[in-house]
């Protein structure tokens, strides 16, 4: 298997960090994978997907494997339904497109994110009204200390807002190889309660719209709010949505009256960090090759050129100045190297 030494990685994170990696293999079967975990002679391992959740601050001093398993099939049809299998390497946007060609309905909502598809349960990946549990059936991960498959169920995953046991409990001691969506082939169920979506819906003037009208609309709307990571280097929110306790929220409410929220449960609401980031002014703020998207404040973006630990200091800043500001820690979503 071949093994390069002092690659760039800048093409293979969304961020578009240009730092190297010591050693990198590109591996496109599982017995390769195995190969590599097998063979002693690199004992530091890094697993690289499709770098679109993750900020590289310094080289890697370890051997990048860049999983490039790649394939698609349904495995299985039942009465209303398709399980659909996809190797880890794919890329989850052109996956999501497959699936709406084949009528396969449950994804159109989670179109245009950027990753592949063997990351997007690591932190349960969600837009629109949706997240990936809602049609994840299960994955085969490979057990790092034994080298041997398992299979992990929908429940067997823990699945939370951006959380799952990939990224708790079994951190670091497996690497999924394929997932297993549940999809519908027919009577589908349609999300539009997001608000965004409705009235894309009614600007492209569609009342009863099909999987792939939902799924443009979605492409529509990101479009315009998210930079696209091949133009601009970024890894979509920087951020998660923090959750905080009613009683504080209240409170909170009597200096910022218009401080927006979601329900999540009898004791806590959801606050948009993008709303937080934006009153603290930093939205749109640039820093010679680094900032704050202008249409998006959760969004931390590389204009070309810039290191991972500047942009890494600026999302402290911001986490910094949000706890003075309103009292509440903002937690980072993406990956930090
Ligand atoms: N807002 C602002 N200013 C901003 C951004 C947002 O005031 O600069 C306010 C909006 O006005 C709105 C609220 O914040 O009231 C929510 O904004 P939006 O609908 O854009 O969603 P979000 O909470 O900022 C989350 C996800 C996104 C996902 C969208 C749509 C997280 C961390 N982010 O963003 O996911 O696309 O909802 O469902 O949960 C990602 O994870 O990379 C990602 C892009």
């Amino acid at each position: 298997m071949l093994i390069q030494e002092n690659i760039s990685l800048k093409d293979y994170n969304t961020f578009g960090i240009d730092v190297k990696a010591k050693y990198f293999s590109s591996v496109s079967s599982v017995e390769e994978l195995i190969e590599l975990y097998q063979s002693k002679s690199h004992p530091n391992k890094f697993i690289l997907g499709g770098g679109s959740n993750m900020l590289l601050t310094k080289d890697i001093e370890a051997l990048v494997i860049h999983l490039n398993l790649k394939g698609k099939r349904a495995i299985s049809n039942e009465q209303g339904y398709v399980l659909v299998e996809s190797m880890a390497g794919e890329n989850w946007h052109d996956f999501v497109l497959w699936t709406i060609e084949q009528n396969y309905g449950g994804l159109e909502n989670l179109s245009l994110i950027p990753g592949n598809v063997g990351t997007s349960p690591i932190q349960n990946i969600g837009a629109y009204g949706v997240e990936l549990k809602d049609t994840f059936h299960s994955c085969q991960a490979l057990n790092l200390r034994t080298l041997e498959l398992e299979t992990f169920s929908n429940s067997d995953c823990n699945f939370g807002y951006r959380n799952s046991i990939f990224k708790t409990d079994a951190k670091g001691q497996y690497i999924i190889v394929s997932v297993v969506f549940k999809l519908t082939t027919e009577d589908h169920n349609l999300n539009t309660s997001y608000g965004a979506i409705a009235s894309e819906l009614e600007i492209m003037n569609v009342n009863t719209p099909t999987i792939r009208e939902i799924s443009n609309a979605v492409i529509a709307i990101r479009q315009r709010k998210l930079p696209d990571p091949n133009e601009i280097g970024n890894s979509g929110s920087f951020f998660k949505n923090p959750v905080i306790r009613i009683e504080k929220f209240q409170k909170l409410k009597e200096n910022f009256a218009e401080i927006p929220h979601y329900p999540v449960s009898s004791s806590e609401v959801k606050v948009p960090a993008g709303w937080l980031i934006e009153y603290a002014g930093f939205k749109g703020k640039t820093f010679v090759n680094y900032g704050v998207h202008k249409n998006q404040a959760l969004v931390l973006v590389n204009y070309g050129g810039a290191s991972g630990s500047d942009i890494y200091k600026l999302s402290q800043l911001i986490q910094e100045t949000i706890k003075r500001l309103f009292d509440i820690s903002l937690e980072a979503e993406v990956n930090i190297f």
